[in-house]
Protein backbone atom coordinates (compact mmCIF):
# COMPACT_ATOMS: atom_id res chain seq x y z
CA UNK A 1 0.00 0.00 0.00
CA UNK A 2 2.64 2.54 1.16
CA UNK A 3 4.71 1.45 -1.93
CA UNK A 4 1.91 1.84 -4.42
CA UNK A 5 1.46 5.41 -2.51
CA UNK A 6 4.93 6.24 -3.24
CA UNK A 7 4.67 5.17 -6.93
CA UNK A 8 1.81 7.69 -7.03
CA UNK A 9 3.48 10.58 -5.91
CA UNK A 10 6.94 10.06 -7.72
CA UNK A 11 5.00 9.29 -11.01
CA UNK A 12 5.36 12.49 -13.26
CA UNK A 13 2.23 14.24 -14.30
CA UNK A 14 1.08 13.97 -18.12
CA UNK A 15 0.68 17.03 -19.35
CA UNK A 16 -0.68 18.18 -22.87
CA UNK A 17 -1.34 21.36 -24.75
CA UNK A 18 -4.62 21.27 -27.43
CA UNK A 19 -4.17 24.67 -28.97
CA UNK A 20 -7.03 25.96 -31.58
CA UNK A 21 -9.28 28.70 -32.46
CA UNK A 22 -12.04 27.40 -30.92
CA UNK A 23 -14.44 29.86 -32.75
CA UNK A 24 -16.43 28.31 -31.35
CA UNK A 25 -15.60 25.03 -29.26
CA UNK A 26 -18.08 22.32 -31.22
CA UNK A 27 -18.54 19.01 -30.37
CA UNK A 28 -15.94 17.90 -32.51
CA UNK A 29 -13.48 19.49 -30.38
CA UNK A 30 -15.18 18.01 -27.07
CA UNK A 31 -14.56 14.64 -28.48
CA UNK A 32 -11.05 15.34 -28.92
CA UNK A 33 -10.68 16.74 -25.39
CA UNK A 34 -12.54 14.10 -23.83
CA UNK A 35 -10.35 11.54 -25.84
CA UNK A 36 -6.76 12.74 -25.15
CA UNK A 37 -7.80 12.26 -21.53
CA UNK A 38 -7.74 9.20 -21.73
CA UNK A 39 -3.64 8.69 -21.86
CA UNK A 40 -2.81 12.00 -20.12
CA UNK A 41 -3.64 13.56 -16.83
CA UNK A 42 -4.60 16.94 -17.84
CA UNK A 43 -5.12 18.98 -20.83
CA UNK A 44 -4.66 22.91 -21.08
CA UNK A 45 -7.08 23.99 -24.01
CA UNK A 46 -4.95 26.62 -25.53
CA UNK A 47 -7.36 29.44 -27.51
CA UNK A 48 -5.08 31.56 -29.58
CA UNK A 49 -5.72 33.29 -33.23
CA UNK A 50 -5.57 31.95 -36.45
CA UNK A 51 -3.26 33.76 -38.68
CA UNK A 52 -5.63 33.75 -41.38
CA UNK A 53 -9.40 33.54 -40.22
CA UNK A 54 -11.20 37.08 -38.38
CA UNK A 55 -12.24 36.03 -35.38
CA UNK A 56 -16.21 35.77 -34.66
CA UNK A 57 -15.94 35.11 -31.16
CA UNK A 58 -13.82 37.34 -28.79
CA UNK A 59 -10.82 35.59 -26.51
CA UNK A 60 -12.94 35.99 -23.68
CA UNK A 61 -15.89 34.68 -25.25
CA UNK A 62 -14.39 31.68 -26.68
CA UNK A 63 -13.01 31.50 -23.20
CA UNK A 64 -15.91 31.51 -20.91
CA UNK A 65 -17.45 28.76 -23.17
CA UNK A 66 -14.91 26.45 -22.60
CA UNK A 67 -15.01 27.18 -19.13
CA UNK A 68 -18.57 26.66 -18.58
CA UNK A 69 -17.92 22.93 -21.04
CA UNK A 70 -15.47 21.90 -18.72
CA UNK A 71 -16.76 23.35 -14.91
CA UNK A 72 -15.78 21.57 -12.67
CA UNK A 73 -13.27 19.41 -14.53
CA UNK A 74 -9.93 20.00 -12.70
CA UNK A 75 -8.23 18.11 -15.24
CA UNK A 76 -9.03 20.55 -18.15
CA UNK A 77 -6.92 24.29 -17.87
CA UNK A 78 -8.36 26.89 -20.48
CA UNK A 79 -6.23 29.45 -21.14
CA UNK A 80 -5.25 31.35 -23.87
CA UNK A 81 -1.98 32.38 -26.03
CA UNK A 82 -0.57 35.03 -28.72
CA UNK A 83 2.70 34.92 -30.72
CA UNK A 84 4.04 31.72 -31.31
CA UNK A 85 2.70 28.01 -30.48
CA UNK A 86 5.86 27.22 -29.80
CA UNK A 87 6.89 30.05 -27.80
CA UNK A 88 4.06 29.36 -25.53
CA UNK A 89 5.13 25.17 -25.13
CA UNK A 90 8.61 26.84 -24.24
CA UNK A 91 6.81 29.12 -21.60
CA UNK A 92 4.57 26.47 -20.18
CA UNK A 93 7.59 23.61 -20.04
CA UNK A 94 5.17 21.46 -22.01
CA UNK A 95 6.35 19.46 -25.24
CA UNK A 96 2.84 17.44 -26.44
CA UNK A 97 0.20 18.87 -28.42
CA UNK A 98 -2.94 17.36 -28.98
CA UNK A 99 -4.91 17.93 -32.93
CA UNK A 100 -7.72 16.45 -34.35
CA UNK A 101 -7.22 15.31 -37.23
CA UNK A 102 -11.07 15.28 -39.27
CA UNK A 103 -10.51 14.10 -42.92
CA UNK A 104 -7.76 13.98 -45.77
CA UNK A 105 -8.19 17.56 -46.16
CA UNK A 106 -6.97 18.73 -42.62
CA UNK A 107 -3.30 16.56 -43.20
CA UNK A 108 -1.71 19.15 -45.45
CA UNK A 109 -1.78 22.28 -43.28
CA UNK A 110 -1.32 19.73 -40.28
CA UNK A 111 1.70 18.11 -41.49
CA UNK A 112 3.18 21.50 -42.45
CA UNK A 113 2.37 22.95 -38.77
CA UNK A 114 4.01 19.63 -37.17
CA UNK A 115 7.15 19.57 -39.19
CA UNK A 116 7.58 23.59 -39.10
CA UNK A 117 7.26 23.78 -35.48
CA UNK A 118 9.60 20.79 -34.95
CA UNK A 119 12.11 22.99 -36.66
CA UNK A 120 11.71 25.48 -34.18
CA UNK A 121 11.46 23.20 -31.38
CA UNK A 122 12.51 20.06 -31.88
CA UNK A 123 11.60 18.39 -28.45
CA UNK A 124 7.81 18.79 -29.96
CA UNK A 125 5.50 15.95 -30.09
CA UNK A 126 1.94 16.22 -31.47
CA UNK A 127 -0.52 13.39 -31.31
CA UNK A 128 -3.47 13.18 -33.55
CA UNK A 129 -6.59 12.01 -32.51
CA UNK A 130 -9.59 11.37 -35.03
CA UNK A 131 -13.23 12.90 -33.68
CA UNK A 132 -16.13 10.46 -33.68
CA UNK A 133 -17.32 9.41 -37.31
CA UNK A 134 -20.04 12.14 -36.73
CA UNK A 135 -18.50 14.75 -36.37
CA UNK A 136 -15.75 14.07 -39.38
CA UNK A 137 -16.95 16.79 -41.32
CA UNK A 138 -17.62 19.42 -38.67
CA UNK A 139 -16.04 22.38 -38.47
CA UNK A 140 -16.33 26.15 -36.42
CA UNK A 141 -17.24 27.39 -39.72
CA UNK A 142 -19.62 25.12 -41.05
CA UNK A 143 -21.49 26.12 -37.80
CA UNK A 144 -21.45 29.39 -37.37
CA UNK A 145 -22.85 29.33 -41.38
CA UNK A 146 -25.52 27.09 -39.84
CA UNK A 147 -26.39 29.71 -36.61
CA UNK A 148 -26.57 32.55 -39.36
CA UNK A 149 -29.49 30.77 -41.08
CA UNK A 150 -31.25 30.15 -37.87
CA UNK A 151 -30.64 26.36 -38.65
CA UNK A 152 -30.35 23.60 -35.69
CA UNK A 153 -27.42 24.10 -34.41
CA UNK A 154 -27.30 22.82 -31.32
CA UNK A 155 -26.90 19.17 -32.94
CA UNK A 156 -23.25 20.49 -33.74
CA UNK A 157 -22.27 22.18 -30.45
CA UNK A 158 -23.40 22.32 -26.51
CA UNK A 159 -25.46 23.84 -25.72
CA UNK A 160 -23.96 27.26 -24.19
CA UNK A 161 -22.38 27.27 -27.19
CA UNK A 162 -25.63 27.28 -29.19
CA UNK A 163 -27.14 29.97 -26.82
CA UNK A 164 -24.28 32.40 -28.13
CA UNK A 165 -24.31 31.89 -30.99
CA UNK A 166 -28.45 32.77 -31.16
CA UNK A 167 -27.57 35.95 -29.21
CA UNK A 168 -24.66 36.69 -31.59
CA UNK A 169 -26.47 36.78 -34.68
CA UNK A 170 -30.22 37.16 -33.64
CA UNK A 171 -30.03 39.26 -30.56
CA UNK A 172 -31.13 42.74 -32.12
CA UNK A 173 -33.22 42.00 -34.86
O1 LIG B 1 -8.14 25.55 -34.73
P1 LIG B 1 -7.17 26.00 -35.76
O2 LIG B 1 -7.55 27.38 -36.23
O3 LIG B 1 -7.03 25.02 -36.88
O4 LIG B 1 -5.74 26.11 -35.03
C1 LIG B 1 -4.56 26.49 -35.70
C2 LIG B 1 -3.57 27.06 -34.68
C3 LIG B 1 -4.18 28.26 -34.04
C4 LIG B 1 -3.24 26.01 -33.64
C5 LIG B 1 -2.25 27.47 -35.42
O5 LIG B 1 -2.57 28.40 -36.38
C6 LIG B 1 -1.22 28.03 -34.45
O6 LIG B 1 -0.50 27.28 -33.80
N1 LIG B 1 -1.14 29.38 -34.34
C7 LIG B 1 -0.20 30.03 -33.47
C8 LIG B 1 0.86 30.77 -34.28
C9 LIG B 1 1.95 29.81 -34.73
O7 LIG B 1 2.66 29.22 -33.96
N2 LIG B 1 2.06 29.67 -36.07
C10 LIG B 1 3.04 28.81 -36.67
C11 LIG B 1 2.39 27.49 -37.03
S1 LIG B 1 3.39 26.62 -38.17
Amino acid sequence: MVRQRLEFMERKERLAVYPGSFDPVTNGHVDIIERSLKFIDRLIVSVTHHPTKKPFFSFKERMEMLREIFKGRDEIIVEYFDGLLVDYLKKRGVYLVIRGLRAVSDFDYEFQMVLTNRKLLPQIETIFLTPREEYLYLSSSAVKEIARLNGPVEKFVPEVVAKKLKEKFFSNL
